[in-house]
Formats: C-alpha cells, structure tokens, sequence
C-alpha cells in the first residue's frame, strides 16, 4: 500500500492517505513532547520502537477480543491502520498511584490502588485536555452513552491483558493512556500503546520511593537514560 498525500501531523506520528478510503498510513517519529508541548526533544530510535510495540500489542489485544484499528505494518516506521474518527477523550486507566493522579489527589506515588481506575480528558491542546467526567462528556457530545460504556468495558480489558503480560516480562504496569475511534459504526482501540503512554517500572520497585521508569518519564523528568528505556522495553518484549 502507497503512501499518498499527508494529512495529518502529530507530536509523534504523520498520518497519510492511501488509495483505500478505509485506511491510513502512520509514520512514527523520533519527536517527543511533554506537558502539552511545551518541552521539546528527541528520542533516538523511538519511532521505530513504538510502531514495533504498539503493533503488537495490538495483535495480541485483537486475539483478547479487544477491536484494533491495527491493519498492517509496512516498515521499521510505518503501519496501516484502519481510519477512524478520533473520540475526543484520553482514556487512562490506573493500577498504581503516579503522575497527576498523585498530585491531584496527595496520594504518594507507588500507592498501590484498592481497584483499577479509570478517568476521561477532553483530548483538546488548547484547553490543556482538562479532567472531564462521563457527564461531561455527554453533555458535550463527545460520545453517546453506549460508546462510553463500550470504552470502559474495553479499557478494563486491556488493562487486564496488559498487566498479564507485563508481568511476565519483569515489569509492572503502573497506568497508561488509550484513545479509541470509531470504524464503521464499531467502537476501536486507536492511537498507541508505548512507552510514550504507560507508564512501566521495573517489577517489585513500585512499593518503593526509588522506582526504575522504563517509560517517557525519564525524559519527562529529566531521569537520563532515556533510549536505553525504550531499547529495555522492546528487547524484552520481542525476547518472548
Ligand atoms: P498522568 O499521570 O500525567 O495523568 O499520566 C497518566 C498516563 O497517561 C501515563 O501513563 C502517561 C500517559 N499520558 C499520555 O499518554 N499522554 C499525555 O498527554 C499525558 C498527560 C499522559
């Protein structure tokens, strides 16, 4: 399948047409980006990783039953995906206290939670994609009911799936964030799973203050050794 003209341009992936209205090309990039934005960087190699592993994870998410827009991978960077229309939330779902979940809450980071969470943002840059409650999303007609429900029932899916299979790799799955769209009428997994949306931390370390980030956190918070992150991740992942 040919890549066509290109007619979208991410933080971290180009989105190009291709002959078949059905679907698109996305072309990973190395760029990374944080709070909104507003830091900028490169991850060497990461396009490649993350194309690798999100399409992965999204084959053995379809054999769980969970509907991908995954298609095809075409190259180190490249993969065809079915096009959809983007539902407008950031879906995040939490097994273990970090990030804003921490700060917004007074929860130390590493607090293991009673039950997985979930929790929707309004994916909107401007607004700084603002905490949103199912309420709000109805009322703002970013999806129906039955959509909502439909993405919670397959985020909680993913989730268990992934944390399974994390686990067998020495790795703890402490929260990430899924996006989902819409293919002919069906709610679809979208986007990524990466190490730029989960955050991952070396088993067993998670209950400690001094927690070992295989994710986009070592560049977020300036941890160093950021490539040797995504390389661990992704040698571990193809090593099953
Ligand atoms: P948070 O604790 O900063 O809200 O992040 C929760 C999870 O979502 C974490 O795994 C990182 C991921 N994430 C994204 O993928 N994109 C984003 O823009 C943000 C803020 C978080």
């Amino acid at each position: 399948m040919q890549k066509l003209e290109q007619i979208y341009e991410g933080k971290a992936k180009k989105v190009f047409a291709t002959d078949n209205p059905d679907y698109v090309i996305v072309s990973y990039k190395d760029d990374a980006t944080a709070f909104n934005g507003l830091k900028k960087g490169t991850i060497a190699g990461k396009g490649v990783i993350n194309n690798k592993m999100s399409n992965m994870m999204m084959e053995m998410l379809e054999k769980k039953g969970v509907p991908t827009h995954y298609v095809e991978q075409l190259s180190d960077r490249d993969t065809v995906v079915k096009k959809v229309e983007i539902v407008p939330l950031e879906v995040i779902v939490r097994n273990v206290a970090a990030g804003s979940f921490s700060k917004r809450y007074g929860v130390a980071e590493g607090t293991e939670l009673a039950i997985p969470t979930i929790e929707f943002s309004y994916k909107n840059d401007e607004l700084g994609d603002p905490l949103i409650n199912t309420y709000h999303a109805l009322a703002l007609r970013l999806a129906t009911k039955e959509e909502i429900d439909e993405i919670k029932r397959l985020a909680f899916a993913v989730n268990d799936a992934l944390k399974e299979f994390f686990k067998s790799l020495g790795i703890d799955l402490i929260d990430f964030k899924l996006e989902f769209g819409r293919f002919h009428g069906q709610i679809v997994l979208a986007d990524e799973i990466s190490p730029d949306t989960c955050r991952f931390w070396e088993a067993g370390t998670w209950d400690t203050t001094k927690h070992v980030s295989l994710d986009k956190d070592r560049f977020r918070r300036d941890l160093g050794g950021v490539e040797d992150a995504y390389q661990e991740i992704i040698k571990r992942i193809m090593g099953k």
